[in-house]
């Protein structure tokens, strides 16, 4: 195996800002802790987290590394000495807490996962994220039951993306929002039993109707604000509502008068800042339960598009449009 270079190329960002604020720079290659591995990086994923991190406006919990990055996949070439399952050579696909935008990352072993069979390299690299994030959300903490109902905003971001596939292939019926007709589209191609526009239509009617009056089990929100009353009013007896992200706002005025009378269950968590025996756990559990629906195809990767080192910018802005389904990626 060919020892690592001293030296790496890494995604950085010159001052905060706009997408142009990406500049490839040098660094030195990290060495692993004892029960950390080195990953030659053969992808990195993007995520929105990555666009406020460029711009400064991105609180990066006490220890993430300067470089950015939440997810990579690659070959394990160096591991420290405590680490008990991989050896040089494995390739695997891992969350971590920063420094994925480079040509070599460390991650903790337990955060290291295997790559799917038939599941490319690269595309692995789209798989941590937000695989982890639904599973942990939507399946742990609103324990998302067969025969449910869920409804997913932003069914084309990766969140949703991996939000449609799990609950689908574990039993729920699926409606997810989007901005456009040829999203909605994929939404529907991702196997979610109804796409709602949410330029045409309310999402609260719409699903309403779609149940018969009785509202949703689940939902999975990525917007907040003024979605918040609506989704609280939406929900069945008993539901769950999961806050990912608040893109549109902290701040709502909600009727809990829903929450006292239909027993709701409104949480919300974030995955980046959980300790490392967290996320390992979550790995684990993503590798025994969803890993075998890439390997028998029920899931296969969503990646919309993959550009070099070099654009990182472009792709960048793809994700500031929004124009993109699935996962954008950059490969060194
Ligand atoms: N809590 C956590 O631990 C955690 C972990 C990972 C990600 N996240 C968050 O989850 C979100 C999705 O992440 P991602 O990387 O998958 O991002 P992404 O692919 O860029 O997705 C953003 C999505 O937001 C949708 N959207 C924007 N306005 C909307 C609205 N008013 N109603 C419905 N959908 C709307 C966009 O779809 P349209 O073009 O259709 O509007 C787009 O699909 C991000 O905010 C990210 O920060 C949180």
């Amino acid at each position: 195996m060919a020892k690592p270079p001293e030296e790496m190329i890494f995604i950085g960002v010159s001052e905060p800002g706009g997408p142009d604020a990406l500049t490839l720079l040098k660094a030195p290659v990290p060495l692993p802790a004892a029960d950390e591995v080195l990953i030659k990086v053969h992808a990195a994923g993007v995520n929105g987290a990555d666009l406020r991190e460029r711009q400064g406006k991105y609180p990066v919990p006490p220890g993430a590394p300067d470089i950015m990055g939440l997810e990579v996949s690659g070959e394990v070439i160096k591991v420290g000495r405590s680490c008990q399952t991989l050896k040089p050579g494995d390739n695997v696909c891992a969350l971590l807490i920063g420094g994925g935008y480079a040509e070599y990352a460390v991650a903790p072993e337990g955060q290291c996962m295997r790559v799917p069979n038939g599941v490319p390299v690269i595309d692995a690299a789209g798989l941590p994220e937000v695989f982890c994030t639904v599973w942990t959300n939507m399946m742990d903490r609103c324990r998302l039951q067969a025969g449910e109902t869920v409804l997913v905003q932003g069914g084309t971001s990766g969140i949703g993306f991996a939000a449609i596939k799990i609950a689908k292939a574990f039993g729920a019926s699926v409606f997810a929002t989007a901005r456009t007709a040829a999203k909605c589209e994929a939404i529907r191609r991702f196997g979610a039993d109804a796409a709602i526009n949410y330029t045409v239509d309310d999402f609260h009617d719409v699903a309403l109707e779609l149940t018969n009056g009785r509202g949703v089990d689940v939902i999975i929100d990525i917007i907040g604000g003024d979605y918040l009353p609506r989704e609280v009013a939406l929900l069945a007896h008993g539901g769950r509502l999961m806050i990912i992200n608040l893109r549109g706002g902290k701040i709502a005025e909600v009727d809990f008068g829903h929450v006292h009378s239909k027993h709701l269950t409104i949480t919300g968590a974030r995955l980046r800042p959980r300790s490392i025996a967290e996320k390992s756990a979550i790995c684990r559990s993503l590798e025994a339960n969803v890993w075998p629906l890439f390997e028998d195809r029920t899931i296969m990767p969503e990646t919309y598009a993959v550009f070099p080192f070099s654009e990182a910018a472009a792709a960048h802005r793809l994700m500031e449009s929004s124009e993109h389904i699935g996962k954008v990626l950059l490969v060194p």
